[in-house]
C-alpha cells in the first residue's frame, strides 16, 4: 500500500502564500462517462471537480483549467469537451458570475496579465493535444514545458488520473506545484485502510482484468477474501479451463491469470453460475445456468443467483469493504441484478468501513440510489495504485519537488 508521505499537508494549496496575485494551471479530474454521441451520463467527477475550480477561481489572479476525456486516438467528436464539459462548466461557473472560455490551443489563452479574473480558460480535452501522453519522452517535456509557461503554480485536483503525463506529471518538475482539496480529501479517506478491520474483503469487477491483474495479487495478500465478477471473471474462468462460452474475456492474459489463481485459489471467489443470452443486447431474453460452464453460443452478462448467495454472505460477514467494478452489464435491466444486489448488501452492512471507487461503480450507484459508503473515490485504477503500490507518481512528483 502507498504509504503518505509525511510533508503531503503543507503541500495543499491553500499553503500557497500570495495565492491572489498568482496565475494557476488546475489539472481537474473530468473525465466524464458519455454515451457513443458524447452526451453527459454521469456528472459526479464534474459536481466533485467544481468545487476546487470556484474556490481557485475566488482565489486566484487567474485560472487555467484542465483534464481528459476518455481514450481519444485522434480529435474524436464525442470526446470534445463541446458536447459535455463545457456546457456543464459554462452553466455552473455562470451562475457563480465566471464566463467560461473555451480554448481548443493554447494559443487561444491571453498572455497572463492581459487575462480577466473573471473569466475561467478551459482547454480542449487534453488528450487531444500532441504531447500529453507523448511515448517519446521529449515530445511529453515539451509539451509540459508550454503549458507551464501560461502559469505561476501548478495544482493537481485529479486524484483519478493518476497516469503520468504531462499536464499530470511532467508539469509538476517545472512550477511550484501542489494538491487539490478533493485529491486530498481521497488520499484521507483511503488512509484509513492502512490496518482495516477484518475480514477485510475487496469486491471487484468490471470489463478489463488486465487493468486490474497487476493489482490483484497484491489485493489477495492484503485482503482476507477477494469475490470476482464482471467480464474480467471470464478470463479467469477460461484460464481455469472453463467453457465461457462467448463470454468477453482477454486472450493475452489468460496465462498470467492462470497463474494469479494458482497462487491465490482459497483468496479468491469466482463465479458459480451466470445469467446468459443468446445476444449481447439490452433487450436478449436471459437464462440462467446450473455451473459456471457458459453453454458455447451464450454471452455471459450477469453473475447468477447462487454466487450471489455466497458473495452476499461474504459480504455481510466483511468489516471492511472496497468495492470496484460492476458484475455484469447493470446498465441493462436483464442483467443488472448482480450489480444492485452487491452494492444494496454492502451499504445495508453497518458495522464495515465501506469504500467504493470508479467511473463505472460510480454511475451503478447512482443509478441503484445507493448511499452509506464511507466513502466514494472518484478513481478506480488509482484506488488499485494506492492500495497495491508503493508509489504514486502524480503525488511523488509534487512533495518531492526541489528535495
Ligand atoms: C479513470 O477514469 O480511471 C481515470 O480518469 C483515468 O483514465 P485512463 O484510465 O483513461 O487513464
Amino acid at each position: 500500500m502507498y504509504k503518505i508521505p509525511s510533508n503531503i499537508e503543507k503541500k495543499g494549496f491553500w499553503n500557497v502564500d500570495g495565492l491572489e496575485n498568482k496565475n494557476v494551471f488546475l489539472r481537474s479530474c473530468l473525465n466524464v462517462s458519455v454515451d457513443k454521441y458524447g452526451n453527459l451520463l454521469d456528472e459526479s467527477r464534474l459536481k466533485e471537480s467544481i468545487q476546487s475550480i470556484v474556490e481557485l477561481a475566488f482565489k486566484s489572479k487567474s485560472l487555467i483549467v484542465c483534464g481528459h476525456l476518455g481514450r481519444p486516438k485522434s480529435c474524436e467528436q464525442n470526446l470534445s469537451f463541446k458536447k459535455n464539459v463545457l456546457p456543464w462548466i459554462t452553466e455552473n461557473l455562470n451562475s457563480k458570475g465566471f464566463n467560461v472560455i473555451f480554448a481548443e490551443s493554447l494559443s487561444d489563452i491571453p498572455p497572463k496579465d492581459q487575462r480577466n479574473k473573471s473569466n475561467i480558460y478551459l482547454l480542449e480535452n487534453i488528450r487531444f493535444f500532441k504531447g500529453e501522453e507523448s511515448n517519446d519522452r521529449k515530445e511529453m517535456i515539451k509539451f509540459a514545458e508550454s503549458l507551464a509557461e501560461t502559469s505561476d503554480i501548478f495544482v493537481n485536483d485529479a486524484f483519478a488520473d493518476y497516469r503520468v503525463s504531462a499536464s499530470t506529471y511532467e508539469i509538476a518538475k517545472l512550477l511550484p506545484s501542489y494538491i487539490g482539496r478533493s485529491f486530498m480529501k481521497e488520499i484521507e479517506a483511503l488512509s484509513k485502510f492502512y490496518d482495516p478491520p477484518r475480514p477485510f474483503l475487496c469486491v471487484l469487477g468490471g470489463a478489463k482484468l488486465s487493468e486490474k491483474l497487476e493489482f490483484l495479487t497484491t489485493l489477495a495478500e492484503i485482503s482476507d477474501k477477494v469475490l470476482i465478477g464482471g467480464a474480467m471473471a471470464y478470463t479467469l474462468l477460461k484460464a481455469k479451463g472453463i467453457n465461457i462460452g462467448k463470454s468477453l474475456y482477454e486472450e493475452d492474459k489468460v496465462s498470467l491469470a492462470r497463474e494469479l489463481i494458482k497462487k491465490h485459489s482459497q483468496k479468491m471467489l469466482l463465479p458459480v453460475d451466470h445469467v446468459i443470452s443468446l445476444e449481447f443486447s439490452h433487450s436478449s431474453q436471459v437464462t440462467v445456468t446450473k455451473s459456471a460452464e457458459v453453454p458455447n453460443e451464450y454471452f455471459a452478462i450477469d453473475i447468477g443467483p447462487k454466487t450471489l448467495e455466497k458473495y452476499l454472505e461474504e459480504i455481510s460477514n466483511a468489516k471492511s469493504i472496497l468495492w470496484n467494478g460492476p458484475m455484469g452489464v447493470y446498465e441493462w435491466p436483464q442483467s443488472s441484478t448482480g450489480t444492485s444486489q452487491i452494492g444494496e448488501s454492502i451499504v445495508k452492512n453497518k458495522e464495515a468501513f465501506k469504500l467504493a471507487g470508479g467511473g463505472d461503480t460510480i454511475a451503478a450507484i447512482n443509478m441503484f440510489s445507493l448511499s452509506g459508503f464511507d466513502h466514494i473515490s472518484m478513481g478506480g485504477g488509482a484506488m488499485l495504485v494506492f492500495f497495491s503500490c508503493d508509489k504514486f507518481d502524480t503525488i511523488d512528483v509534487i512533495v518531492n519537488q526541489y528535495s
